[in-house]
């Protein structure tokens, strides 16, 4: 298939990719740009694993295709930490056990991200709707449901 030359900003950093027109967002994040940290799960939309954030709203990278979301501002995991400091989302996920074999984790974040950023104090019903199409084998959903309530608070508390 023929390649094309698009432009991707991701991070804060912009790169030029020769890429088919068949090429997922996650694959391009993963195989072609070496961002590891999203995950593909179900690989159809089902799951939310592979969430990422472009211009700020969450997209399922499996299901969207590169070359829609060039010259977009995308945000993965990677780029939720500032240098060696986490992100309040991620220090929470850590402090109240929502991180177990960690595989819907950047998915979760991402999700959370988006809605601290809409509604800076949701209440638990808020958060559990939001997070409600990413699915985790592990926790049982409310250790991550405290984190994000968590950071929720204490990002409003340094906002003051
Ligand atoms: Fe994209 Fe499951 S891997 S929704
Ligand atoms: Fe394992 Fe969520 S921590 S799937």
């Amino acid at each position: 298939m023929k390649q094309t030359v698009a432009t991707f900003h991701v991070n804060e950093e912009t790169y030029e990719v020769a890429i088919c027109s068949n090429v997922t967002l996650a694959e391009l994040l993963r195989d072609k740009l070496g961002l590891t940290g999203t995950k593909e799960a179900c690989g159809v939309g089902e799951c939310g694993a592979c969430t990422v954030l472009v211009d700020g709203s969450p997209v399922l990278s499996c299901s969207t295709l590169a070359v829609a979301v060039r010259n977009r501002r995308i945000t993965t995991v990677e780029g939720l930490c500032d240098g060696e400091a986490l992100h309040p989302l991620q220090a929470a996920f850590i402090e109240h056990g929502a991180v177990q074999c960690g595989y819907c984790t950047p998915g979760m974040l991402m999700m959370s991200k988006a809605l601290l950023e809409e509604n800076a104090t949701p209440g638990r019903h808020a958060v559990k709707e939001a997070l409600g199409g990413n699915l985790c084998r592990c926790t049982g959903y409310t250790k991550i449901i405290d984190a994000v309530l968590d950071a929720g608070s204490k990002m409003k508390e340094t906002s003051k």
